[in-house]
């Protein structure tokens, strides 16, 4: 039987541009092993560059993964400062050496850096500053709501002196400006919920859950994430073209 990371990766074509990842589940799988909530999240960590990599390889150039929501500071203390140290680690000892060594992802931060501590917010705009203009671009929506962001938007829009204010005027000034929009939003851990992700971009995305944990998300996943996408009709509101001469 062929290992795991034997499986072989298939290619993606314009249908697939962008992908969105609900990283959910790691506070339950550390509970099915007796472990502390923090050690799912180190967990979820360790398997976001091999994720990454993969759905390189297959040709996605945009990814976007939800780290830290604007409910997430609800949490006890010591789980929100852990998350805030994993993030700092993993910046600093895996995302900074990446870009260094393979120049292939640009990184931004999609939600309010303001509130970050200082030494997160330097990490978060060093790791920014770093590599603008690689072919691939993950996206990490950290202290991200999709609400906060189009509020945000349409206060910045507001500023400009839009008046009445468009869906593009929005748009342009959505954290994610310039991304397409994501194809495909995978939800790890079971649960049939938005979560306030990419609320606005999210519009026409076709959604997968599995309910695999986020720990346990391996290429086998990715293949089934894939094969349920391509499985889809998008009709983006209008109709199959094949049906679209039946007027019955
Ligand atoms: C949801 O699982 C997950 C989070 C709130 C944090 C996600 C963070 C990571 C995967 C690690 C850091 C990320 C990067 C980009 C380095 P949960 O705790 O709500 O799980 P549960 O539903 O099982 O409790």
């Amino acid at each position: 039987m062929a290992r795991k990371t034997e499986i072989t990766l298939p290619r993606v074509d314009d249908r697939l541009r962008s992908v969105g990842i609900i990283m959910d589940g790691n506070g339950r799988w550390a509970k099915k092993r007796l472990l502390p909530r923090s050690a799912g999240h180190i967990a979820g960590a360790k398997i976001v560059e091999r994720v990454l990599e993969d759905f390189k390889a297959m040709g996605v150039h945009h990814i976007t993964l939800y780290a830290f929501s604007t409910e997430n500071w609800k949490r006890p203390k010591e789980e929100v400062d852990g998350l805030m140290a994993l993030l700092y680690k993993y910046l600093d000892e895996v995302v900074a050496p990446k870009i260094l060594r393979d120049g292939d992802f640009s990184v931004r931060f999609l939600g309010d850096k303001s509130v970050l501590s200082e030494k997160l917010r330097n990490k978060c705009i060093e790791i920014e500053n770093m590599l603008t203009d690689a072919p691939f671009v993950c996206n990490i929506a950290f202290n991200y709501g999709g609400r906060d962001e189009i509020v945000h938007a349409v206060n910045e829009a507001l500023k400009e002196g839009c008046s009445p204010i468009t869906e593009e005027d929005i748009r342009r000034h959505l954290y994610t400006a310039g991304s397409p929009d994501p194809d495909l939003i995978i939800r790890t851990g079971g649960d049939f919920r938005v979560s306030n992700f990419l609320i606005w971009q999210g519009a026409y995305s076709e959604y997968y859950v599995t309910e695999t944990l986020w720990p346990d998300f391996d290429r086998e996943e990715i293949i089934k994430a894939y094969d349920a996408f391509y499985s889809r009709k998008r009709r983006f509101g209008g109709l199959d073209p094949e049906d679209s001469g039946n007027q019955n």
